[in-house]
């Protein structure tokens, strides 16, 4: 199988700069190696780059920042990930903030829709980034895209004359989240939005909770998207970015998520959103995504050999 590897270095949809060395990073903790020591074959297809001067389109919408040079990234990503989807590869997205996943999720539903399958997300996030610029208390649109994807309004001229390929709300899973917005609360609740949040993680563990999650998919003979956003580990783990919350995912539960969805075979496409090496403890964040990205892609802890004295 081919893996396709794309830098997305945005950095102005998060509240602190840096993002925009995330590809760079999860390649010098090797990310690539990683995946051809498991026999896939590995097509790095760079960093895209900045977009030109956006269209005059008349005025931007209120209460979502540097909209204008969002949508300009937003339109050609979803272009690049439309073609990378339908080249049969699987395309992990390096971010870069969570705003691109509106342009990688968008490529990628909009091909698997044509293909007669549902495209499903899980979005492992501390947050669950289903603001809307009515809903927001920022104007930082990495906290825009998951309701973006669902169809939410307030940003519908973001993608121009390029398809919007929206999901159904019951095709998203929130998971992880420990922190959300009032009236982004209140809309989640609405739309009836799936989430596991920390409080169920707790009470009823990831493996439980994964196998729901796979189920439905199956159920629906669809497809899964995996949207990791670095900050649904623990800051303790990663602390490599920029919106830390505590109470996070353990290391050895985000191993288990990535075990199972493994095994599932039914994860197509991948975003690594968030991850700021400018914070980061010595690319400990970086090394344990890269990791995380073996797991998704089978390594095995009966992989992992026993260190012996003659290596050490
Ligand atoms: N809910 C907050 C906001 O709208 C935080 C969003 C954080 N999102 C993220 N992708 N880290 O600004
Ligand atoms: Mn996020
Ligand atoms: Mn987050
Ligand atoms: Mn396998």
């Amino acid at each position: 199988a081919r893996i396709a590897l794309l830098g997305v270095p945005i950095e102005i949809g998060a509240s602190q700069l840096g993002t925009l060395m995330g590809p760079d990073a999860l390649r010098t903790a090797g990310i690539g190696r990683i995946l051809n020591q498991l026999g896939f074959a590995v097509e790095d297809h760079g960093n895209m780059a900045k977009p030109g001067v956006a269209p005059d389109e008349g005025p931007p919408p209120a209460n979502a920042k540097y909209y204008d040079t969002i949508k300009g990234w937003i339109r050609e990503l979803s272009e690049r990930s439309y073609s990378l989807a339908s080249s049969g590869a699987v395309p992990i997205f390096m971010g870069g903030d969570h705003s691109l996943s509106m342009g990688s999720v968008n490529g990628v539903a909009r091909y698997w829709h044509e293909q007669g399958r549902p495209l499903f997300v899980l979005w492992l996030d501390a947050h669950a980034d289903y603001n809307t610029p009515q809903t927001t208390e920022t104007g930082n649109m990495h906290g825009m895209s998951a309701a973006f994807l669902c169809g939410e309004g307030g940003l519908d001229g973001l993608l121009g004359n390029h398809p919007r390929a929206s999901i159904g709300p019951d095709q998203l899973d929130l998971f992880g989240i420990r922190s959300i917005d009032p009236l982004e609360k209140q809309l989640v609740f609405e739309r009836r939005i799936a989430i596991a949040d920390m409080r169920a993680i707790d009470e009823f563990g990831v493996g439980v909770l994964i196998r729901k999650v796979i189920d439905r998919v199956r159920a629906k003979n669809g497809v899964l998207h995996l949207s990791f956003d670095v900050d649904f580990l623990d800051p303790a783990v990663a602390p490599g970015v920029g919106t830390t919350v505590p109470g996070g995912a353990t290391y050895r539960e985000a191993h288990l998520i990535m075990e199972l969805l493994h095994d599932s075979d039914l994860v197509r496409s991948v975003d690594i959103v968030e991850l700021n090496p400018f914070l980061d403890e010595r690319g400990r964040t970086a090394r344990v995504a890269v990791e995380l990205i073996g797991s998704l892609f089978g390594l095995q802890i009966t992989d992992r050999r026993t260190p012996s004295n003659a290596v050490l």
